[in-house]
C-alpha cells in the first residue's frame, strides 16, 4: 500500500483524511487527530461561499485555526450563480493549504440554496463552478461527492471525469447515493469504479470504523487514501491504526486512556470563546460515547447539561465508573 499520496507540491503522508463534519471538523477535533498521528489530510467543515469573505477569522469558530493544523482544505458549499472569487481570496489570505467544493451534502437548508448535492442537478452549473474555483486558486482544488442521484455508472463516470477534465485535482467519494441514509451500508465497490476512471487521486468515505474497515474499504475501491468521518470522532487514534497496520508507517500506540483523550479534547476546546464550546462537546460526545457499552449514559448526561461545567463534572462522574 502507498502510504503517500502527491497532489500537485503536496503530499499526504499518508493518505488519511478526516472528512468535513458540521460542528465536528473544527480546530480541537483536528489537533486531537493530529497530535495523535496517522492523519494526513485535514478539512474544515463546509463554509458558506458567501458569508466566507465577511466572518472575522479571529473570533469565528468555524476559522479558528493553529498553525500545526496542516494540510488543511477548506470545504466550500457553492449556490448557482454565486461569485467564488472573493472566498477563495480569502482563503488564501488564511493560508490554505487546499479548497474542496462539497457536491455531496444531502442536507435540506442546503438544498434549498441549490448547493451541495443540488449542484449535481445542473452539470453545466457544476462546470461552471468548479472552472471558476480553478481560475480563481493554484491551490490544490478537491472535491466529494456521493454516489449521484441513483445508481448510474456511465453518468457517475462522466460526471468524475469532467470533475477532473475541469481542474479538480481530488474526489472524495462517499459511497452512497444522494437520498440514503448513514443506516446503509456504503457502495465501496461503486467507488472502484470511479477510481478505474479517472486519472486523479481517489479517497473513498463511508463507514470506516475499524482497521479492519479500512481494509476491506481499499480492497473494494483501489482507492488511493480514506477520509474518516464518524470514525474518526468515535476513535480519533483510529489514523493512527490505519497507518501503522495498512500503510506501515510507523505511529506508536496510544498509551493514554479513554477519559484521557476525552479530556485532551475538552483542553482543545478551550480554545474557542465559552459559548462556542458546550454544543461542539456535546456533539463530541454523542460520538465518543460509542466506545462504551454504556456510553449513552455519558451523552445523555453532557447532552442535558446547561454549562461546561456542569457537564465536565457528570464527565468525570462516567469516566470514575468506566475505566478503560
Ligand atoms: C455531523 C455530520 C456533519 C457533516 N458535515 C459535512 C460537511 O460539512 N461537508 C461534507 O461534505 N460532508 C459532511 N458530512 C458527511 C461526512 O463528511 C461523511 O461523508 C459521512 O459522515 C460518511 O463518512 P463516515 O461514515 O466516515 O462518517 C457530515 C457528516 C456528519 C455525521
Amino acid at each position: 500500500m502507498n502510504a503517500s499520496l502527491s497532489i500537485g507540491d503536496l503530499t499526504l503522508s499518508p493518505p488519511l483524511a478526516l472528512a468535513p463534519m458540521v460542528g465536528l471538523s473544527h480546530s480541537a477535533l483536528r489537533t486531537l487527530a493530529l497530535e495523535l498521528g496517522g492523519v494526513g489530510l485535514l478539512f474544515t467543515e463546509m463554509l458558506s461561499v458567501g458569508r466566507l469573505p465577511q466572518e472575522n477569522a479571529s473570533v469565528s469558530p468555524f476559522l479558528l485555526r493553529y498553525p500545526e493544523e496542516q494540510p488543511l482544505f477548506y470545504q466550500l458549499f457553492v449556490s448557482p450563480g454565486q461569485d467564488v472569487v472573493p472566498a477563495v481570496e480569502r482563503l488564501h489570505q488564511l493560508g490554505a493549504q487546499g479548497v474542496d467544493l462539497n457536491l455531496g451534502c444531502p442536507a435540506p437548508n442546503l438544498r434549498k440554496q441549490g448547493a451541495g448535492c443540488a449542484l449535481t442537478n445542473d452539470r453545466e452549473q457544476v462546470r461552471h463552478t468548479v472552472a471558476m474555483l480553478r481560475a480563481a486558486t493554484r491551490l490544490p482544488l478537491s472535491a466529494k461527492i456521493r454516489l449521484g442521484a441513483t445508481l448510474h455508472e456511465e453518468e457517475l463516470v462522466d460526471f468524475c471525469r469532467m470533475l477532473a477534465g475541469e481542474g479538480v485535482d481530488l474526489l472524495s467519494v462517499h459511497g452512497r447515493l444522494h437520498k440514503e441514509k448513514f443506516c446503509r451500508r456504503p457502495r465501496w465497490d461503486w467507488i472502484g469504479k470511479v477510481k478505474s476512471a479517472v486519472n486523479i487521486p481517489v479517497l473513498a468515505n463511508g463507514g470506516i470504523f475499524s482497521v479492519d474497515d479500512a481494509r476491506k474499504c481499499l480492497e473494494l475501491s483501489g482507492a488511493d487514501g480514506l477520509m474518516l468521518g464518524r470514525g474518526a470522532v468515535c476513535r480519533p487514534w483510529l489514523f493512527a491504526e490505519i497507518a501503522r497496520e495498512i500503510y506501515g508507517v510507523s505511529c506508536p500506540p496510544t498509551s493514554l486512556s479513554l477519559a484521557d483523550i476525552y479530556f485532551r479534547f475538552v483542553q482543545l476546546l478551550e480554545r474557542f470563546r465559552p459559548e462556542r464550546r458546550l454544543g461542539r462537546l456535546k456533539q463530541f460526545t454523542h460520538y465518543y460515547g460509542q466506545n462504551f457499552t454504556f456510553g449513552h449514559h455519558l451523552a445523555i448526561a453532557v447532552q442535558t447539561s446547561s454549562s461546561v461545567e456542569q457537564a465536565l463534572e457528570r464527565a468525570h462522574q462516567f469516566f470514575s465508573r468506566n475505566k478503560r
